[in-house]
């Protein structure tokens, strides 16, 4: 068995778990020594030749890491971008859709929050309505949605993959083929699903796909990607600020946008957050994704199973096989004072209010959730010392 494929190697190669149980992964995971070393060496490399000529110097090497996204998405170079953060990506796609007044959008009970005050932004500006897919249960109506698309006919249909406030994960190529069919555009965050699960965007058939490095990718903070679809290229779909990469000044009055992706960039990066966003891409690859969704899913199931049993939780997520994201509502104590004592302990949680999940925790009837996010670095023995320090905060 390759040496990356073991917990020991993981764990040896990941410096931050030596006085730390993290279990924040949906917030921003722990880099490991490739991603930190790749991050260190640029810093190192610009301050003694120059930014600019370090970035030239390195090239080839950046050029390389639009090839590890590729094969991580399962497209071409040329249909990805590089951004800034997630929702950097998002809302740079969400612009070069040429909106009108009362076009629709078509999301979700799901949708991230950030995706939802963006909509309502250009309901404000442009006049756009805002409508949301039926539900059957914990998802989407599938059997339902030819017909809703049928009446309300999106110009765009957005879905979070995995949303941040459980371990939900919607079913998004499913959704994609008939959102297709139905020609409609096809936007799918993927934030938190990027790095947990493999993701191929023929399968998702989305036309654009946006995340971040720093989450389940384990990258630096400060990154993200977008995925544009040769069909949306071919539309000439482009953002609505490109600046001098994205777009050549032709003439006085006139602009020709880059023929490939990289039309959604920003001429400035910091390149090496870029070179380490690479780096970690080559080591969830080296690892394989099925292995570390097994893994996630694994662990998770168990976090999920042992806090269950502690005076007052209930365990918040839906869904017929939730992911990485587990969240739990506990009677009588605030989940953020749980968090803060948690961190206090070196134990790092994240705590999740109504305000970043309306729909779904009022649905759910609760304000706010503990959320407890392994990864494939993580341990039992670690899971079960959190629930001994949850046991003991909660009598
Ligand atoms: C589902 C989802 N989408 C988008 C985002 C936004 O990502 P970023 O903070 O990189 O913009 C997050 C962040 O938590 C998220 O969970």
């Amino acid at each position: 068995m390759n040496k990356i494929h073991t917990l020991p190697q993981w764990r040896q190669d990941t410096p931050g778990i030596k006085d730390l149980i993290h279990l924040n992964n949906a917030g921003a995971a722990l880099m490991p020594r490739q991603v930190i070393e790749a991050i260190q060496q640029h810093i190192h490399l610009e301050a003694v030749n120059g930014g600019y000529e370090s970035a030239d110097l390195r090239r080839a090497d950046i050029e390389k890491v639009y090839a590890s996204l590729a094969t991580l998405l399962n497209t071409k170079a040329s249909n990805i971008a590089l951004t800034a953060n997630a929702t950097d990506a998002y809302s740079r796609a969400l612009s070069s859709i040429p909106f009108e007044t009362g076009d629709v959008i078509l999301t979700t009970d799901n949708d991230y929050v950030s995706n939802y005050i963006a909509f309502i932004s250009m309901q404000k500006r442009y006049g756009v309505k805002v409508e949301r897919m039926q539900q059957d249960g914990a998802t989407p109506d599938l059997a339902a949605l030819p017909a809703q698309m049928e009446k309300l006919r999106p110009k765009l249909v957005s879905v979070t993959h995995v949303p941040t406030n459980s371990g939900l994960v919607q079913p998004a190529a499913e959704i994609g083929k008939i959102v297709k069919a139905h020609g409609a555009w096809y936007l799918l965050d993927a934030c938190q699903s990027a790095g947990q699960m493999p993701l191929d965007v023929k399968e998702l058939h989305c036309d654009f796909l946006s995340a971040t490095f720093r989450k389940f990718l384990r990258g630096p903070r400060g990154m993200g990607f977008l995925y544009v679809s040769d069909e949306a290229l071919a539309a000439g779909l482009e953002p609505l600020f490109p600046d001098l990469a994205g777009a050549e000044w032709t003439e006085i009055g006139q602009y020709k946008p880059r023929p490939d992706a990289r039309r959604f960039e920003d001429w400035e990066f910091a390149y090496a957050l870029v070179l380490g966003s690479g780096a970690c891409v080559d080591y969830a690859l080296e690892i394989g994704l099925e292995p570390i969704k097994a893994q996630v899913s694994a662990l998770a199931d168990y976090t999920r199973e042992i806090l269950a049993e502690l005076p007052g939780a209930s365990v918040l997520d839906q869904g017929e096989d939730p992911c990485g994201i587990v969240t739990v509502h506990f009677a009588g104590q605030a989940p953020l004072f749980l968090r803060d004592r948690l961190r206090e302990r070196k134990i790092n949680t994240s705590h999740l209010t109504r305000n970043a999940a309306l729909i779904d925790f009022g649905q759910k009837s609760v304000d706010a959730a503990l959320r407890v996010s392994p990864h494939y670095y993580n341990t039992k023995e670690e899971i079960d010392t959190l629930a001994e320090h949850l046991a003991e905060l909660l009598k």
